[in-house]
């Protein structure tokens, strides 16, 4: 759950590190430190955010390393932030991922006179690799021995006192390789190096990289392998604020191009359908008998909408399972199951698990995420790329709705492989789709009515979101998305529910915020809405133009887009849940306790 990043090159390294620990603290942000690498090793590293860190001038310095922490073995302490150096201090070693068997490792490394100064699993590797240094192998074959020793995933990167290299590997942990005029660069993310170069190598698990000025060597299984060099499409412009105070509300906004970029090039409204790229083997899609769907938070939201429209639209059993939770259970052919694993950064832990259980099972798997060169990409049979860009934020915002449309349009794409969805039903749905980036901006331009709206409530005990059907997931999106950046108490409901016992709860200090849509059996959910009203809660409604309801406290006008409609409805939900957040002067990119790729089970 951390960052790491590393340059070697001809240029002082020091800020080259530092700038890509600061475009990538949001995957860790409760330590960080660097190692530059001179005659000796010059190691800074501390608990707290990057901006603490007291930083290292060495003009000299051309390699180095660093690394951002997001704690999972020992608390977030001076002595726990990495890098973690040798007992001789020639060795230093930065760490993402978790070392499943480092207490064998460290007993056996104690026994031989070893000391530890931190808690951390991942200083087993700077004594492993200094150990094989002192045997007389260089720092690559060190790597090589020592990675055959380590369980679990890691990526890693380790340098050493006096020679300019960075030795690396990764396994189950993403690791991605930027090629510069000036250097070598590598990172567990494209964004910590895109303002020098976009042209990357993303490696494969087990590939072990050696960098050098003007060269990068990778191996594997101890043999030379060529990788691809892939032009990276997103700018370092993209992966800043432009102009917001804050990434989310960047992001929320940015959603009108998300779904562009979503939607561009695959929807063909002549022959109503769409082209996705995708080569499922002969018969696979007409003999399917269920899609699973596996994801984890606002990606599990995200993929029980898709599993209502891939029933709707493409007419075949759709079910979505906590991927935590996911077994391949019985009374299922895998042969005609397909699942899906719905996870924006690629990397979450318990959706990779899941996706390796389906797949142990016989079943055929897709990914569909933001993240080129993920964990799940590699995992899965096929990918459906979401195309969001970006996204800094800790709380998931446009790719829940990129992740909904890439979905939508699977499921058009599979109703019309197997002939369940007719040509006027689909030119429907996706002309639907094509206006959902504009019905979203209408959105985006009411904000100063929600944000009034936040005011007005921002003090309350509690909120309720509820909504039916298609209303149902983004009730809980809602919810969810307060909870993150507020910390108040929020909760999702199914509207009909509330009478069967939230009710008891509701009060004049209660909100009930509901989705009235297109897609949500808005009159019933009306009649639950009014039943909180008459117990004093004040109700906020996000209602479909045209649409008749009862009395709202507040109503906010959602755009026709037809069963896409919740989607705009949540866009609401996301500014209200942003202002309120904002009004209380919480830490709303990097919700306290929270991370946004959240690599352990
Ligand atoms: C909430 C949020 C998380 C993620 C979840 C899965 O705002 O971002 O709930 O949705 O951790 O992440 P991915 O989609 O990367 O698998």
């Amino acid at each position: 759950m951390c960052g790491i990043v590393g340059y070697v090159g001809t240029e002082p390294a020091g800020p080259i590190v530092y700038g890509g620990l600061e475009n990538l603290d949001y995957r860790g942000y409760d330590s960080s430190g660097v190692a530059l690498v001179d005659r000796g090793l010059t190691v800074a590293k501390r608990a707290g955010e990057v901006s603490e860190l007291r930083f290292p001038k060495e003009p000299d310095a051309v390699c180095g390393i660093g690394h951002t922490r997001w704690s999972t073995h020992g608390p977030p302490t001076d002595a726990n932030a990495h890098p973690h150096t040798s007992k001789n201090g020639t060795v230093a070693v930065v760490h993402n991922g978790i070392v499943e068997n480092y207490e064998s490792l460290k007993t056996e490394l104690v026994e031989a006179g070893y000391e530890f100064s931190s808690e951390t699993d991942t200083e087993v590797i700077p004594h492993l690799l200094e150990r094989e240094l002192e045997d007389g192998h260089d720092l690559l074959s060190a790597l090589e021995r020592v990675v055959d020793l380590l369980e679990g995933s890691y990526a890693i990167a380790a340098v050493q006192a006096g020679t300019d290299r960075i030795v690396a590997t990764r396994h189950e942990s993403p690791l991605v390789i930027g090629h510069g005029d000036d250097g070598s660069f590598l990172a567990s993310d494209v964004t910590a190096f895109l303002e020098h170069t976009r042209d990357v190598t993303y490696l494969e698990d087990g590939d072990i990289v050696s960098l050098e000025a003007g060269d990068v060597s990778v191996y594997h299984d101890g043999a030379a392998v060529d990788r691809e060099v892939e032009t990276v499409e997103w700018d370092a412009d993209a992966a800043e604020k432009g102009g917001y105070e804050h990434y989310m509300r960047k992001e929320i906004h940015e959603q009108p191009t998300a779904l562009r970029q979503a939607l561009s090039g695959r929807i063909d409204l002549d022959r109503a359908g769409v082209d996705l790229d995708l080569e499922f083997p002969q018969g696979c899609l007409e003999s399917l008998e269920e899609i699973q769907l596996v994801a984890c938070g606002t990606s599990y939201y995200a993929s029980q909408y898709a599993a209502q429209l891939l029933e709707e639209v493409a007419d075949v059993r759709a079910t979505v399972e906590i991927a935590s939770e996911y077994e391949f259970d019985g009374g299922r052919d895998p042969w005609r199951t397909l699942v899906i694993a719905v996870t924006q950064s690629g990397e979450t832990a318990d959706t990779l698990g899941a996706i390796r259980r389906a797949a142990g099972a016989g079943a055929r798997t897709l990914a569909v995420t933001n993240t080129l060169g993920s964990s799940v990409t590699r995992e899965a049979d096929d990918t459906l790329f979401i195309r969001a860009g970006p996204e800094i934020g800790v709380a998931a915002t446009k790719t829940f709705v990129s992740q909904v449309a890439t979905l939508a349009l699977l499921a058009v794409d599979i109703g019309r492989g197997r002939g369940t969805l007719s040509t006027a039903d689909a030119r429907d749905l996706l002309g639907d789709l094509r206006g959902l980036p504009g019905a979203v901006q209408q959105v985006l331009d009411e904000e100063d009515r929600v944000l009034k709206a936040a005011r007005e409530f921002r003090d309350s005990e509690s909120f309720f979101f509820v909504g039916r059907r298609f209303g149902y997931p983004v009730a809980l999106e809602g919810a969810l998305k307060l909870k993150e950046i507020s910390y108040d108490h929020a909760e999702g409901f199914a509207a009909g529910e509330l009478k069967h016992g939230p009710l008891a709860l509701v009060t004049d200090k209660t909100p009930v915020l509901a989705v009235l849509t297109d897609g949500t059996r808005a009159g019933e959910t009306m009649n639950n809405v009014t039943e909180a009203q008459t117990r004093g809660a004040p109700a906020i409604g996000a209602v479909s133009a045209g649409l008749e309801t009862g009395s709202l406290d507040i109503g906010l006008e959602v755009p026709n887009v037809g069963i896409f409609e919740p989607l705009v409805a949540n866009v609401y939900f996301q500014l209200f849940a942003y202002h309120v957040a904002n009004l209380k002067g919480r830490s709303i990119d990097k919700p306290r306790n929270l991370a946004k790729s959240v690599t352990v089970e």
